[in-house]
């Protein structure tokens, strides 16, 4: 079964085909990706406006892309299954592209239109594959604009444990990103400065570390590392990494120590992390370790990095896990979607 699926949620324009042999194994036809990221870059974070004028160009090649790549550019009705789409959360104009896009294009192919939730979507990226994944299992999603703590007895019995209070994890590596001079997004920028950066010089605020709940809170420490750029003088790269260094610390052991907590109290036999931030080397290396470390038997899922920012191939696979059909008539964008 071949599934398109269609994103557009952010600043991306993606478009893709997987083919679905079974559950267990979901193959890659294409997966075609057009960013406005670089004059995100310039302002520092993301115009919706700006994003959604270079969507509106982009889609139709994007799309042509997709289905030259997967072989299906020939007929005038391509051999797919169905389109998926994401429908929500994200940014109204950018996913109004994508979704009337997927409207037309089921009308005119006569297909069934899948609308998906952006952040099953970064779920599903760990179904690519051939992936055999055990429930219960705990899914930690780390993007720009969520960080969501998720429980998965199965497909259908997805419940959400706690989420961030205020920024996103990916959301403060960006601000604080911006903070010390980063183009957006700073995420990337900061892994590779911290690298080079000392533990010991800072130690950031680890907040709500302890209080028994599953929830974050990441906007204290953009408070905190902005004290200490206003106190330092002269921002040296050594400064600048140790900073870089002391935050991602900070992130980590959070997201580490609480996610570990939600896979001991269900007892968990697989760890799933999605999201942008789920890319980053050091938190995937610190997940493995502390599951290890603590004897954990839990398996541990993380996708292939360039699946885990975002991309159609993921909305493609929840599309074909999505239960709810909807149809090109009845189909719209919804801005704030949340878990329903
Ligand atoms: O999932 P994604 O592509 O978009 C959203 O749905 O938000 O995530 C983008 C976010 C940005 O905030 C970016 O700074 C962050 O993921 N990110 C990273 C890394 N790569 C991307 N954060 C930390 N370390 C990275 N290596
Ligand atoms: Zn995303």
């Amino acid at each position: 079964m071949k599934i398109l699926g269609i994103e557009t949620s952010c600043d991306e324009t993606g478009v893709a085909i997987v083919d679905v042999k079974s559950e267990h194994d979901i193959s890659i036809l294409s997966n075609s990706l057009a960013t406005s990221m670089n004059f995100h870059a310039e302002t520092g974070g993301i115009i919706p406006e700006i994003a959604a004028r270079h969507q509106s160009t982009y889609m139709l090649p994007v799309l042509f892309d997709a289905l030259t790549k997967a072989g299906l550019a020939e007929n005038r009705t391509p051999d797919i299954h169905a389109i998926a789409v994401t429908y929500g959360p994200g940014l109204i104009g950018s996913l109004l592209v994508g979704v009337e896009t997927a409207k037309t294009l089921s009308y005119l192919w006569n297909k069934p239109l899948i609308p998906v939730n952006h952040l099953f979507g970064h779920l599903y990226a760990n179904w690519i594959g051939q992936k055999k994944i055990l429930f219960p299992a705990i899914a930690l999603i780390v993007s720009g604009g969520h960080t969501d703590l998720l429980l998965m007895k199965s497909h259908d019995d997805i419940t959400w444990l706690g989420g961030t209070r205020d920024d996103a994890a990916g959301e403060a590596f960006d601000k604080i990103g911006r903070l010390l001079g980063f183009p957006y997004p700073a995420g990337p920028l900061i892994e590779l400065f911290a690298k080079n950066g000392d533990p010991h010089k800072y130690t950031f605020p680890r907040p709500l570390m302890s209080n028994g709940l599953y929830d974050f809170s990441f906007s204290g420490l953009k408070t905190a590392v902005l004290r200490e750029v206003q106190k330092t003088h002269i921002i040296t790269e050594d400064v600048r990494a140790n900073i870089c260094r002391g935050m991602q610390d900070a992130i980590i052991s959070v997201l580490v120590k609480k996610t570990l907590r939600a896979i001991k109290t269900f007892h968990a036999k697989s760890l799933i992390l999605s999201g942008g931030v789920a890319s980053n080397q050091t938190l995937r290396t610190a997940f493995h370790d502390s599951l290890q470390e603590l004897n954990f038997s839990s398996t541990l899922y993380v996708p292939e990095k360039s699946l885990c920012t975002d991309n159609a191939a993921m909305i493609a696979t929840a599309g074909y896990f999505t239960k709810e059909q909807g149809d090109w008539k009845h189909t719209v964008a919804n801005p704030q979607l949340y878990f329903d």
